[in-house]
Formats: structure tokens, C-alpha cells, sequence
């Protein structure tokens, strides 16, 4: 494999997620009381995932570098709490949307700053998508506090 392939997800400092190495993209969906994994999304091998809830072509972002979408203050040092993680358990490099909130990764997605330093392993975290978490890029729940939903 090579490097141009390989998994990998960019957090841009108050833009969005930049996501390469053909990492399918689907959705949690819970169906009859259980959660399942839509089929894959159309992206291509590289696609920009929204961080802050702001695009009119969610879940994609709908800008250019150098984006600018929201202020992205220091992390606060908040630990995120522990939550429940429905799926996916992925076994090769998988990353899905949970409904009115995070970014799932799964599977080996290694989750880069903006200089590169490695911030996650991405074998099983959730990153923030509504702008709100006090301890960017991780998700650590404010989602439900300031009531994100996602325009369907
Ligand atoms: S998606 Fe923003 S805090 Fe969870």
C-alpha cells in the first residue's frame, strides 16, 4: 500500500475533516430498536467532513482551504466521559456519522493535526461535528447540550 493510500483523517484548525485513503463514510441509523450501518456514501477516494455544522452539503464541508468556518479555541483539557459506542467495530478502516452527532472512526484511521502530530490511532474514537466540544477534535457530548441537528 502505498502512503498516498493509506488511511488517514487531517483535522483543520476551525475547519473540517480531511479525510484520505478511500475510508468508506456511512451512517448509523438505528432501525427496529438496533443500530445498523447504512451503505457507504458517495465520496470519492478523498472527501472534507464538516466539523462545525455550518455547510449547506452536510456532511460534506462546503469550503475551500483555508476555511475558516468556526473559532476553534485551545482544548480545554476536559477529558470527554466515557459513552456508549453502538458501531462500528470495523475490522479495516471505517468511519460513520452518528445521527445529531459525532464522527465515528474505527478500525485504524490515524487522526493528524494540523502539523501532522498524530492526535488518535483511530481504532475507536469520536470526533466532534457540531463546533461545541469543549476538547476539540473529540467529541465530549455538548452536542446534546446545545441541541445540534443536522438539516435533513
Ligand atoms: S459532536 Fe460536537 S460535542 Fe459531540
Amino acid at each position: 500500500m502505498s502512503d498516498r493510500a493509506r488511511p488517514v483523517a487531517h483535522v483543520v484548525p476551525g475547519g473540517p475533516l480531511l479525510v484520505a485513503g478511500a475510508v468508506p463514510l456511512t451512517r448509523l441509523e438505528r432501525i427496529d430498536g438496533a443500530w445498523r450501518l447504512s451503505p457507504p456514501l458517495e465520496t470519492g477516494a478523498t472527501y472534507a467532513l464538516c466539523r462545525c455544522g455550518g455547510s449547506t452539503r452536510l456532511p460534506l464541508c462546503d469550503r475551500e482551504a483555508p476555511y475558516r468556518c468556526f473559532e476553534e479555541g485551545a482544548p480545554s483539557g476536559v477529558v470527554p466521559k466515557p459513552f456508549t459506542w453502538e458501531l462500528p467495530d470495523a475490522a479495516s478502516p471505517a468511519i460513520a456519522l452518528k445521527p445529531d452527532g459525532p464522527i465515528r472512526l474505527a478500525g485504524g484511521v490515524p487522526v493528524r493535526g494540523a502539523s501532522g502530530a498524530l492526535i488518535d490511532r483511530g481504532l475507536r474514537v469520536s470526533l466532534c461535528r457540531c463546533g461545541a466540544s469543549g476538547c476539540q477534535p473529540v467529541c465530549d457530548g455538548s452536542h446534546k447540550v446545545v441541541g445540534y441537528r443536522e438539516p435533513r
